[in-house]
């Protein structure tokens, strides 16, 4: 099992700048690493909410952050965010970090199907109790829908060709497994037996549509920044082109002032702008920790402050 480690963690703190009575929310609870980081440095007066939507890594982080009273562990999709922190009683927060994507726990499990490494059920749901697995959104979705999908959410060069084998397959037989789905691939890529470069985008894809993923981000950012009080930070740290394009508009759309417009196009007026951008450009981890940590080489930090 690859030990986990949280990614960009210095980072994330730094830009979090945490209070000792500060209220804050892990949106990503994972395997703790970041929740414990925040808790240790608050005081009596402070609290940390860490939320996840697989039940699986919330039992994982709840034993984690036993030793931590400041912590509270709770399952939720953080696109839910205003309504899990409300039932908690919390209306306003001071910092929101999200660090999206999976967990190396959850990769390593064959069991979930994440994994093109391991042979296992493509499920692939981050809850499993929610929505379709990975093989019922194949054994259900249109050729155009998926040739879409492995576009936008993988880059995926060869996406057509992809799509109409996978298509194709499923219409003689189920995709059932992670490693029926690596043999389409194989197949279509005439590799000669070799698992083709793509793999990894189009588990990625596919991962992406299964959990909603980019929809569930947005919504996550911006439930994070109306909970933000004055002056509260959202840092953010994505791991791949389609999530960091979502901070990187909403940011920029939301830390200039919005200009409201007549029907003739005469300018009626403006709303001044939400946020503060305190990264201009995404963070990147250094070199040492990419060497250390394989997962960090894709992450992007952003970070912005709540007027
Ligand atoms: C990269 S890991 C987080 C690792 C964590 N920061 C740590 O230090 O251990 C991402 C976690 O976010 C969770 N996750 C992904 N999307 C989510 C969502 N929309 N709502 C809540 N949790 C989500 C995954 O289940 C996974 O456990």
């Amino acid at each position: 099992m690859t030990p986990h480690v949280p990614v960009m963690a210095r980072e994330a703190l730094e830009y979090l700048a945490v209070r000792e009575d500060g209220t804050y929310v892990d949106c990503t609870a994972g395997a703790g690493g970041h929740t414990a980081l925040i808790a240790e440095r608050l005081g009596p007066g402070g609290r940390v909410v860490a939320m996840d939507r697989d039940p699986g890594a919330v039992a994982l982080a709840r034993e984690r952050l036993q030793g931590y009273s400041r912590a509270t562990v709770v399952q939720g999709n953080y696109g839910d965010l205003a309504s899990v922190v409300g039932a908690l009683g919390i209306e306003k927060v001071d910092g929101v970090l999200i660090d999206a994507g999976l967990s190396s726990m959850q990769i390593d499990d064959a069991g979930r199907g994440f994994s093109f490494q391991q042979d296992g059920p493509l499920d692939m749901r981050m809850d499993p109790t929610q929505g379709r697995s990975a093989a019922e959104y194949l054994a259900a979705v249109d050729e155009v829908e998926l040739e879409r999908v492995l576009r936008e959410y993988g880059d995926v060069p060869r996406a057509r060709r992809l799509a109409r084998a996978m298509i194709e397959q499923r219409n003689e037989r189920e995709i059932r497994t992670t490693k029926d789905l690596v043999s389409v691939l194989v197949e279509a890529c005439h590799t000669g037996g070799k698992i083709p470069d793509e793999t990894r985008q189009v588990f990625q894809a596919i991962r992406i549509a299964v959990n909603g993923e980019l929809d569930s981000l947005l919504k996550g950012v911006e439930a994070a920044v109306n909970a933000l009080s004055q002056g509260g930070r959202l840092v953010c740290i994505t791991f791949h082109s389609g999530e960091d394009r979502i901070v990187k508009n909403y940011f920029r759309d939301h830390s200039r002032p919005l200009r409201l417009m007549h029907a003739d196009g005469r300018v009626k007026g403006s709303v001044p702008p939400k946020l503060r951008l305190l990264t201009k450009r995404p963070v990147t981890p250094s070199a040492e920790e990419t060497r250390a940590n394989s997962r960090a080489h894709s992450a992007r930090l952003r970070a912005a402050e709540r007027l």
